[in-house]
């Protein structure tokens, strides 16, 4: 018999893999961030700090304003994973501040110590969702609401793109 793609292949919300393909280019330029670090040289963080504000940040937002609150109609925000994740999402946004603020000061220890944790926070966060959140997201939405995940993404970058 041929194989034919499962159903679930078929109704994969585009927005998941969408999420799961920024997770990659993410960890890579933790890898490079993380590699610079570990050097103990010259190394300018400013570039790391822009691209966190910009592409993370962006991120976080189809996941906090288009997959989180179709999530939350199975799942509930008061604790479990969702709680965890916006719980994350806040540590992660008071460290970007804090480079953004050591960047400022000219506070190279401080810049390098508040790079670390966050290249340690993303991490830890990105393999939580890529292993237990949108697999979850996948088996609890049914197909409107990945449908409706879809749209809510979609307007997003559209706002985004004609910002
Ligand atoms: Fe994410």
């Amino acid at each position: 018999m041929k194989d034919a793609p499962s159903s679930n292949v078929l109704t994969m919300g585009s927005t998941i893999d969408l999420l799961g393909q920024h997770h990659q280019d993410v960890l890579d330029r933790l890898a490079e961030v993380d590699a610079g670090l570990r050097t103990g040289g010259v190394f300018d963080l400013a570039p790391f700090a822009a691209f966190l504000s910009r592409d993370v940040c962006a991120h976080f937002a189809i996941e906090e304003e288009a997959l989180f609150p179709i999530m939350a109609r199975h799942l509930g925000t008061g604790q479990g994973p969702l709680a965890v994740m916006d719980a994350e999402h806040v540590a992660f946004r008071g460290l970007l501040h804090a480079l953004q603020d050591t960047l400022a000061a000219g506070d190279v220890p401080g810049q390098r110590d508040a790079a670390a944790e966050i290249v340690h926070l993303l991490r830890s966060h990105i393999h939580k969702e890529d292993h237990v959140l949108f697999p979850m997201a996948s088996h609890v939405l049914s197909i409107e609401e990945q449908q409706e995940v879809d749209r809510r993404a979609a307007a997003l970058t559209h706002t985004a793109a004609t910002a």
